[in-house]
């Protein structure tokens, strides 16, 4: 390939495909220092439309600028600290690069004053908590104000943060889960020069922690919701990758036969396209169910732990949708179909739809996430 146009990771430059919307919408709230979690099941695109929007946004101003952190390596409250620490620095290394003796001084005193010391080494500014932690309250203490910090001094030097959190509810695993979720709300809602975006790559557990009235985020963010990519939008993104590629138009026929396969979810788009566009010449409706079966023997692994993991409701509930996905669950054809009674099919789906086995699309069909595993069961 002559480009990684389909990367498998975050996807950047031309690989990255419309999300025109979304894109806007997000940079609206940025714009606006809101808070907003990106809510979709793994590999949907989260992470690269947060990159692309903190790029853009970042660079369409001068004072703008983007940090990220990930909480996927969080395993305590520490870590959790050292990592937003770390962000911080990271901030301020850039608001305040060339700062006059007096003014590093007065920023070192503030932070002494909430427990921080500041140092300069070759990459910026380091921030370390000053003494030793005495205990776990001191620790808590220290995220809402160091935040607080990074918006006191965006504020006085006239700039803006975006903050992308990624992995955000591994936090939810900690024993002090609550208490750091609540030291992190504490600051941020009373900031006006940060927008913090959270996301992370469980769906379930994120969501509860924005959606449940008992947790310290409730209420707390902008929810944004994210969709497959419409397939008009990969009409043209493939298009434009097979001139890249091959100088060559690629027949619609043909793509509309690699979003059928692939449903338009982004990852297995990438996939099944990063497989075609290694080949020699333009893909045909051929190439592209012969690409497709070279995937599914690779997933088939995966396809068999998912299927084994399922109760025999769930088991006949995704086996039926696969070779039909259906609007109405409570109909007696369908349920006539899965051969269970309509209060089983209900805990089936409730149970298929929080592990993002199975999901309603646009027009409302009850369909099968993992378009892989939808194949191998219409095979
Ligand atoms: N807008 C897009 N255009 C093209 N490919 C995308 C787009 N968004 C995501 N992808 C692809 O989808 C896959 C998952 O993307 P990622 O951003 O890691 O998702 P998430 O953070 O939701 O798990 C990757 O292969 C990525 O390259
Ligand atoms: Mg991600």
């Amino acid at each position: 390939m002559k480009k990684d146009l389909f990367p498998l990771a975050i996807a950047k430059g031309s690989a990255f495909c419309d999300r025109q919307d979304e894109q806007q919408q997000l940079l609206d709230y940025i714009n606006k220092s809101a808070h907003v979690v990106l809510i979709a099941p793994r590999r949907y695109g989260k992470s690269s439309l947060s990159r692309r929007v903190a790029e853009r946004w970042a660079n369409d101003k001068q004072k703008q600028l983007a940090v990220r952190i990930s909480m996927l390596s969080a395993w305590n409250v520490d870590v959790v600290a050292d990592k937003i620490i770390a962000g911080v620095s990271q901030a301020l290394s850039k608001i305040c690069p060339f700062m006059l003796a007096g003014d590093m001084k007065k920023l070192a005193a503030s932070l002494h004053q909430i427990g921080f010391s500041l140092s300069l080494n070759l990459d910026g500014f380091s921030i370390g908590f000053s003494g030793t932690r005495k205990n776990t309250t001191d620790t808590l203490m220290g995220i809402s104000n160091i935040l607080t910090a990074l918006d006191k001094q965006a504020e006085n030097a006239g700039w803006k943060v975006m903050l992308e959190i990624d992995e955000f509810q591994e936090i939810s695993r900690l024993s002090q889960n609550h208490a750091i979720e609540a030291e992190i709300r504490e600051a941020i809602q009373q900031t006006s020069n940060i927008s913090c975006v959270f996301l992370g790559s469980n769906r379930q557990m994120l969501e509860a922690m924005f959606i449940d009235k008992t947790r310290p985020f409730y209420h707390m963010c902008h929810i944004m919701r994210l969709q497959r990519i419409k397939p008009t939008h990969y009409h043209l993104h493939l298009e434009e990758a097979s001139k890249v590629q091959w100088g060559k138009q690629i027949d619609a026929d043909v793509i509309d036969v690699i979003l059928q396969l692939t449903a338009c979810h982004p990852h297995y788009v990438n996939k099944l396209c990063s497989e075609l566009w290694n080949m020699d010449r333009v893909p045909n409706i051929k190439t592209t169910m012969a690409g497709w079966q070279t995937i599914i023997e690779e997933e088939s692994s995966n396809i068999a732990e998912m299927m084994t993991n399922l109760s025999l409701a769930q088991k006949a509930v995704v086996s039926v949708l696969a070779l039909s996905p259906e609007k109405s669950l409570g109909s007696k054809l369908f349920l006539d179909h899965v051969g269970l009674a309509s209060s089983t099919v209900r805990t089936a789906i409730k149970q298929l739809k929080k592990d993002d086995i199975v999901y309603q699309d646009a027009q409302g069909n009850w369909c099968v996430m993992n378009p892989c595993l939808s194949s191998y069961l219409q095979q």
